[in-house]
């Protein structure tokens, strides 16, 4: 664990799991990720979140370390287990801590965690609790990214504690964003992954913050920004509805038919003047393609039939993308089939994301001239889409 002062008593406290490369069994991780508590030493001893339970002894042996003998306070601003899943062995061991959290994670603490009733004490949006020379102002912020998310501000040192808000997956030895020159690589991915459908969402926080002086944001996974400025105008980048003229093409094929089709695809595009980035399903990163989603103007899914429907990795990053409710202005589909199906069926009626769907190309097996044709009339659709919406 790495334990490093950041302002007077107060200690970045970072478990990074530099090994881990997958979390949730489903986001891939190629940088690892961090888990990071906060330690705050005043007349009271606040710890802020925990760690995964996996880490869970880096952290009681820092503690003992750093000779903490008491721990009255432990925030739990978000009940999933990488932060609270070692709130027990913290109570356990410190035996008059009491665990704060919004009303809806004291709930959430008693089902996930098993902790009584009584250990906790459940605090309002806007609600301050004195930690001696210092006090702690709770800011409620339900869906970044579970409902009962609080967020905490340490007043007098002008530090917002954000648990996963403005996180990034990165194990790091450089504590400070400033340090880490892909923070916004790492910061963007992590968006894409877990904040993105709650974009909204965090339109309305972003409001609220940035009328707040703040001097450093210290968020529960990757590196602390020194300039919150930079990492807020990030995100209103990210959360706005601004789309960029890109065109994500993401495709299976078994075979060959897709292949051939997807590559006269991107010829028409480039013809078209439409930059697009070319997933292959097979083999691509969900993370790479979740970042793409963040910002493109345009989806296109390939997919051959498999029995009646898409084939299932096509599924998968269908039900993926609609998941994820990117801004994407614009979704079409390139389909082959061999005697049927049901793709277009199956995806009309699985289709929620807030897009215009353009009528999708599809061939009976390897493409003809007509196929083609259809091909340059998507593109040549998808470039016209953008000129009326004025999509640069
Ligand atoms: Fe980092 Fe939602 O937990």
């Amino acid at each position: 664990m790495i334990v490093k002062e950041i302002a007077d008593g107060i200690y970045f406290m970072g478990a990074m799991h530099w090994d881990r490369r997958l979390f949730d069994e489903l986001i891939p991780l190629p940088d690892g990720t961090s888990y990071n508590a906060y330690l705050i030493k005043d007349e009271k001893i606040a710890l802020i979140d925990t760690v995964d339970p996996s880490k869970r002894d880096e952290l009681l042996e820092s503690l003992d370390e750093m000779n903490v003998q008491r721990i009255d306070y432990i925030v739990s601003h978000h009940t999933e287990q990488d932060h609270s899943g070692a709130i027990p062995d913290i109570l356990e061991k410190y035996k008059e801590a009491k665990v704060i959290a919004s009303k809806l994670g004291k709930e959430l603490l008693k089902e996930h965690l098993l902790i009584p009733e009584e250990k906790i004490i459940a605090v309002e949006d806007g609600q301050n609790i004195s930690l001696g020379k210092r006090s702690l102002q709770f800011i409620s912020a339900p869906w970044v990214h579970w409902p009962e998310t609080v967020l905490s501000y340490l007043r007098e040192d002008k530090i917002l504690f954000t648990c996963d808000l403005f996180g990034s997956h990165l194990a790091t030895s450089r504590i400070y964003a400033d340090e880490n020159p892909r923070i916004y690589e790492s910061a963007k991915r992590y968006y894409a992954e877990i904040m993105m459908p709650f974009r909204n969402k965090i339109k309305k926080y972003l409001e609220r913050l940035e009328q707040m002086e703040i001097k450093m944001i210290a968020p529960s996974h990757g590196p602390i920004y020194r300039k919150p400025e930079d990492i807020f105008k990030a995100y209103e980048n990210w959360v706005s509805d601004k789309v960029k003229k890109e065109v994500i093409v993401a495709y299976v094929s078994m075979h060959g038919s897709i292949e051939v089709m997807v590559r006269h695809f991107i010829k028409a595009l480039e013809e078209n003047g439409l930059p697009y980035k070319l997933f292959n399903l097979t083999v691509t990163d969900i993370g790479e393609s979740a970042m793409a989603l963040v910002d493109a103007s345009t989806l296109v899914l390939a997919t051959p039939t498999v029995l009646t429907g898409m084939h299932p990795l096509a599924l998968y990053a269908f039900y993926l993308a609609n998941a994820l409710n990117p801004k994407t202005k614009f979704v079409s589909m390139i389909v082959s089939y061999g005697w049927g199906g049901k793709v277009i069926e199956q995806a009309k009626s699985m289709f929620k994301l807030k897009a215009e769907l353009i009528e999708p190309v599809i061939a009976r097996g390897y493409p003809k001239e007509k196929d083609f044709d259809a091909l340059n009339a998507l593109a040549r659709k998808i470039a016209e889409k953008h000129k009326e919406k004025g999509i640069e």
